[in-house]
């Protein structure tokens, strides 16, 4: 009954994508944690207080019966405190938020159209929803307002939404916000932006790239509170009108456990550090301009944010450049397809304010010795 499991994961190994779970070891540039608050004193101190002070680890239900905690609740009015959104809801982890969104608030003869590098996230709404759905080309403004328009010209009461993210998680690079928001207003369509990688990193105080659009009416925002924010869940941003539709649409809202109230409480926390945390930012600065200097001089094109990725192509090489670098102690992960476009398998460096001045000079070095090695 289970062999053609076994079939499956042979197939995968044959081609050198089977997954495997692997324990923690080398300098860590692979992790999220860009701002290096997930071990921090902060945030334990916090949590250990919260402890104290009685909030519990579980919810015990959904939030629609027994799970609603006043955490929850303060979270969320100070997310929109700090983000200067109308309305806040937290889920227990971004992947459920934007499948939630994306599954609950387009519906039937809507359209949804997308950069074609969303996350997996969005791809699990598109799955679900039972509006239309396209994409344009990665960045591309120009195919997202033809598609838009074409999509006016004959739907003039429909709803249109359109996917991004802020700063690509595979790629490093940023989107054009503001014209895309210029686009949504134009043509009258309703904006995801998913702040995953940009949350804690970009914009005054951490607030992501799209706190100048906070507020209106046709802007959902998502910050996910396990990277840069060191915790874990995510935040959705949106008008009061929306949250109020989730809480009695979404599927993923209803009908699953509410998030960890200790963790909302670390959440709190966290939001404060990322305030005041102009000095870990400027650190993350400062090691994005020294791996740039050292990408450069090996005639690699550099993104400038902290995700780094080294593209490679092939599966194999990516896979060995990775091993590689674990054997000389650096934690760097091979990213292939499915999760990039076939022929673009690659090396995505994280960047952390953790990490030291000699961490990155030893990962430069390291990687022009093995580049070389690769291409002689
Ligand atoms: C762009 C993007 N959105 C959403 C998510 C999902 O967030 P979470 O890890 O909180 O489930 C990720 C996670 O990697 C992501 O990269």
């Amino acid at each position: 009954m289970l062999s053609r499991y076994e079939q499956a994961l042979e197939a995968l190994n044959r081609r050198g994508r089977l997954r495997k779970l692997e324990g923690r070891a080398g300098v860590d540039f692979t992790s999220n944690d860009y701002l290096g608050l997930a071990e921090s004193p902060e945030l334990t101190h916090a949590l250990q207080e919260a402890l104290v002070r009685g909030v519990p680890v579980g919810a015990g239900g959904s939030r629609l019966l027994r799970g609603n905690h006043p955490e929850h609740e303060a979270l969320e009015a100070e997310a929109c405190a700090f983000f200067g959104a109308e309305s806040a809801l937290y889920f227990g982890a971004g992947f459920a938020a934007n499948a939630a969104l994306i599954s609950t608030l387009p519906q039937r003869g809507d359209l949804v159209l997308y950069d074609e590098l969303v996350h997996a996230s969005t791809h699990e709404g598109l799955g679900l929803t039972k509006a239309q759905t396209d994409f344009f080309a990665h960045n591309d403004i120009m195919q997202l307002e033809d598609k838009l328009r074409a999509f006016r010209v004959g739907n003039k009461d429909a709803r249109c939404f359109i996917a991004i993210e802020s700063l690509y998680s595979m790629d490093g690079d940023l989107a054009p916000i503001a014209e895309i928001a210029k686009l949504a207003a134009r043509y009258d369509a309703i904006l995801f932006i998913d702040e995953a990688h940009a949350t804690g990193v970009q914009g005054l105080q951490g607030r992501g790239l799209s706190a100048d659009l906070e507020g209106q009416a046709n802007i959902i925002s998502l910050h996910t509170c396990g990277k840069a924010l060191g915790v874990s869940g995510a935040l959705v941003l949106m008008p009061e009108l929306l949250r109020r539709f989730m809480i009695n649409r979404s599927r993923a809202f209803i009908y699953a456990t509410a998030p960890s109230p200790l963790m909302a409480a670390g959440v709190r926390t966290a939001l404060k550090i990322c305030a005041k945390a102009d000095d870990r930012r400027a650190r993350l600065q400062e090691r994005i301009g020294q791996l740039n200097g050292h990408l450069q001089k090996m005639g690699l094109p550099v993104t400038g944010t902290q995700i780094q990725p080294i593209v490679l192509g092939a599966d194999r090489h990516a896979l060995d450049m990775a091993q590689a670098l674990a054997r000389e102690g650096f934690d760097i992960r091979a990213i292939r397809p499915p999760t990039v476009p076939e022929g673009t398998a690659r090396l995505r460096i994280t960047l952390s304010a953790n990490l030291t001045h000699d961490n990155i000079d030893a990962l430069g070095a390291a990687l022009s010795r093995l580049m070389q090695e690769r291409a002689a």
